[in-house]
């Protein structure tokens, strides 16, 4: 299993809004503020490319985005997007397969890293770390288990969509892997944290402190 979703790409978003309404939405546009004017965004797992659009109304022009999708069915439709008069450069890739020289100021991984089992996980962390400015911003939007109330239906919504995915052979986590700690271990800095869905939604805002190499 290689987590790529063309199988749902045509109801992914449907999907989405059913069961969370606007919270995963709202999580991701909450952050879209912090993007810097005419920066370099790299964005991973973009799904649909509905990000697009929404970045595109609070930045019509300047942004040199780079988008890498895994799911050649969520690019398709992602390519449909109205970018308005940003550069889009679409990458038909897994994360683990792309490299660039680029360095960028921004980069977005929303629901991307509760796919990913633990070694991915670390690897595609330490490969984004050497993607990203010093200073630069990381939003990330995952699902979370950590804070509030309500542990057990938290739990059971994440086991019942583990479930779904594992009988369509889409993902390979069987658990959420906590990804503070590899912040943490690279000196990154929380700018904003915020929650959603009482508190099943976990986005965070990071910025590097320092410089890393891989
Ligand atoms: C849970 S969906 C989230 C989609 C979108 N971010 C959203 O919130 O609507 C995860 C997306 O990440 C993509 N994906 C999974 N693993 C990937 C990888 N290794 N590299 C790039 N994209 C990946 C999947 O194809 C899917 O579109």
């Amino acid at each position: 299993m290689n987590n790529n979703y063309d199988k749902i790409a045509n109801h992914y978003d449907t999907l989405s809004r059913l069961v969370f309404f606007k919270s995963q939405v709202n999580a991701q546009v909450n952050q879209l503020q912090y993007i810097p004017k005419n920066s370099a965004v790299l964005i991973v797992g973009g799904g649909t490319g509905w990000i697009l659009e929404e970045i595109a109304k609070m930045y019509p022009d300047g942004l040199k985005i780079v988008y890498v999708e895994i799911s050649a069915k969520m690019l398709a439709i992602s390519q449909k997007r109205d970018c308005k008069n940003n550069q889009v450069e679409f990458v038909s890739l897994g994360i683990e397969d792309f490299r660039t020289h680029i360095l960028f100021d921004v980069i977005l991984t929303p629901f991307l890293f509760d796919n990913f089992a633990e070694k991915r996980a670390a690897k595609v962390f330490e490969q984004l770390n050497g993607y990203l400015k010093r200073d630069g911003l990381w939003f990330i939007v995952d699902f979370s288990l950590d804070k509030g109330d309500g542990k057990w239906w938290k739990w059971l919504l994440l086991n019942s969509m583990y479930s779904f995915f594992k009988l369509l052979g889409i993902v390979e986590a069987n658990q959420l892997i906590n990804m503070h700690p590899y912040f943490l271990n690279f000196d990154y800095q929380i700018v904003e944290q915020r929650f959603y869905y009482r508190d099943f939604i976990k986005a965070v805002i990071y910025k590097k402190n320092k410089m890393t190499f891989i």
